[in-house]
């Protein structure tokens, strides 16, 4: 969702803060703004549509010459995605320009005071009126002003400001909404995240909530909400940029699905001890808990699909599932004796968030499955295990959705021998067959060469239908979200057994069943559910182990998997539908990093 990029320095602002917004196009956005302050004025440029329309203008604006600025991509929620609601937003006194993520809740009252006063409006946003808030409590003082208005506001925020009467100085604050800033040589940054400015510098401290950061070009000072200076530590980010670049590739998302075999095993190895699988480090009693509650949004929740079944067939665990924006609000049966698992790539989802406050208003303990460490949710949880995925840019995950699963592997392995379900043996077995998934998941990407034939054949197809049973069907779950998010084709998941209850009246002539049939003990079971939709006319494009020989004779086509372990097959059954919905969304000219409508981080309800 929207992002934010601050600079000051003595080095051309207008050019790195574009750059920044550039880097942050993968969030997601509808709409981009800029504003340079120089010679104790503020002069901003702000335009609908892709960062290049903004570049456009801002190149041609000898007025957005310097070297102290702010910028931001923004993704519409008050007001249409215009020129007049993007940011930055002004003042009415042209004193302060400030870009914001996040939502404002008491907007229309502090608007309603503000028109009483005599101030007036451009635009429809909440922004709006939080730097005209900002220009009414101003009295010399822009540390005290921006506390002023912070306390007054209710919600979420991430601001970045800057004010006339401070030149060189850009000043950034948060509440549930995350900001980073960069610590440069002679210059320093802000944005809503490190991929804004990771090829000027990898130091970064992280601003928590209610801290106010005062930035100058060779310093910067951290407040608390009191005034009160507080020490924040360094921290060195260990990503570098050519992970948040193409490096070559035509799109980031397919250089994120073949980074996934190196991805998984950054996720897998270090929790590798003398042959066997060690969550030790965690300090977690998995003893003290009688039930899993496992919550996401999006792929997160269909990689805890996945871990519901493994860690329930490993660990004899209850596990129970919902999504995190249908949790927060169902008053869940959640205690003391739950342990709430929470999965995020970003660690920012908005609600995600709810969920783990509602858990944690219940007496559960939350452990995070997260990727973005220092991440608001790797902050609230009381445990993390990072993914190490690297920065994932593609708004449609795959290295960070595989290496989710990975962690589900491990936690259902560890969890099974600390419970005594599992022997000394089997624990060496399994993890050795988990030490291995990264060459199965390079395997899986060499096999598939002809996946892009199949997506050249398929792709005109208006609406997709996959089925599968228990592992397969979580794998159906997330190939289809896949398919729908990059290439806008219509498609449903659907538990192969479920399609004679309904969906089977769907299927018709030339309809395309996508059938997962790898979970072997119950391949005659989807053998059976192919002949019913092909007796109906569909075409059936079947997912199979490479050994399956009975398969090509039932399916129209096969997408082949490598041989795994039936209960650790998921994440690499995964791969050749990721690919299949990458080709086939490259087949139909599809914005497949950036499709339409969606954000990588959806930081808002
Ligand atoms: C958005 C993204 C999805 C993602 C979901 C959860 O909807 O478009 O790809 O799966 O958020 O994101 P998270 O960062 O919490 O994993």
């Amino acid at each position: 969702m929207c992002g934010i990029i601050g600079f000051t320095g003595t080095g051309d602002a207008r050019g790195i803060i574009l750059d920044g917004l550039k880097r942050l196009e993968y969030r997601g956005y509808d709409s981009a703004g800029i504003a340079i302050q120089r010679n104790n004025e503020i002069n901003m440029v702000k335009a609908q549509g892709k960062v290049d329309n903004l570049v456009n203008l801002a190149v041609a604006n000898d007025k957005l010459i310097g070297t102290c600025g702010i910028g931001h991509t923004r993704w519409a929620t008050h007001g249409i995605p215009n020129d007049i609601n993007a940011h930055p937003h002004m003042s009415e006194d042209g004193k302060f320009a400030i870009v914001h993520n996040g939502i404002i809740e008491n907007q229309a009252e502090i608007k309603e005071k503000l028109l009483k006063k005599g101030m007036t409006f451009k635009s429809e946003t909440d922004t709006e009126v939080m730097v005209q808030l900002l220009s009414f409590n101003y009295n010399g003082d822009i540390k005290k002003a921006i506390m002023k208005t912070v306390s007054e506001v209710t919600g979420s925020y991430g601001i970045g400001v800057l004010c006339t009467d401070n030149p060189g100085v850009i000043y950034a604050a948060k509440v549930a909404s995350p900001l980073i800033i960069g610590i440069g040589v002679g210059e320093n940054y802000f944005g809503s995240d490190i991929t804004a400015f990771i090829n000027h510098t990898k130091n970064v401290i992280d601003l928590d909530d209610n801290e106010l950061a005062e930035i100058h070009k060779d310093k910067v000072i951290i407040y608390d909400y009191k005034g009160e200076e507080i020490k924040k530590e360094i921290r060195k980010v260990t990503w570098d940029i050519a992970a948040a670049e193409k490096s070559g590739y035509e799109h980031f998302m397919i250089k994120e699905i073949m980074e996934q075999p190196a991805a998984i095993k950054a996720t897998i190895e270090p929790r590798i001890k003398n042959g066997k699988i060690d969550f030790d480090e965690l300090n977690l009693d998995i003893l003290k808990y009688n039930r899993v509650l496992i919550t996401a949004c999006g792929s997160a929740y269909y990689a805890g699909c996945v871990g519901k079944l493994v860690i329930e067939k490993l660990a004899r665990l209850h596990v129970s599932m919902d999504v995190a924006s249908e949790l927060r609000y169902s008053d869940p049966m959640i205690d003391e004796e739950t342990l709430v698992i929470v999965v995020s790539q970003s660690g920012e989802t908005a609600d995600t968030i709810a969920a783990i406050k509602e858990a944690k208003s219940k007496g559960a303990t939350v452990l995070a499955i997260v990727n973005v460490v220092g991440s608001t949710i790797a902050k609230l949880s009381d445990y993390v295990i990072y993914t190490w995925a690297g920065p994932e840019i593609a708004v449609a995950t795959t290295k960070g959705y595989t290496t989710q699963v990975a962690v589900f592997y491990m936690f259902a392995v560890w969890a099974a021998k600390k419970l005594n379900k599992i022997d000394d043996k089997q624990l060496e077995e399994y993890t050795n067959i988990i030490k291995h998934l990264p060459e199965r998941a390079q395997r899986a990407l060499d096999l598939n060469a002809k996946v892009k034939t199949l997506a050249d054949k398929y792709y005109h197809n208006k609406s997709i239908f996959f089925i599968g049973r228990y592992f397969d069907y979580a794998v159906c779950l997330e190939g289809s979200l896949k398919l729908k998010e990059i290439s806008y084709i219509h498609s449903e998941a659907y538990a192969a057994g479920e399609l004679k209850h309904g969906t089977i009246a769907l299927i018709d002539e030339g309809r395309l069943v996508v059938a997962a049939c790898c979970y072997e003990p119950l391949l005659d079971k989807i053998i059976s559910n192919i002949q019913q939709v092909k007796a109906r006319g569909a075409e059936v494009l079947a997912l199979a182990m490479e050994d399956n020989k009975k398969i090509f004779k039932e399916a129209d086509d096969v997408l082949l998997v490598p041989k795994t372990n039936e209960l650790f097959m998921s994440l690499v059954e995964i791969i050749p539908l990721q690919l299949f919905a990458y080709y086939v969304a490259k087949n139909n000219k599809c914005d497949i990093d950036k499709p339409k409508n969606l954000a990588k981080s959806v930081t808002v309800e």
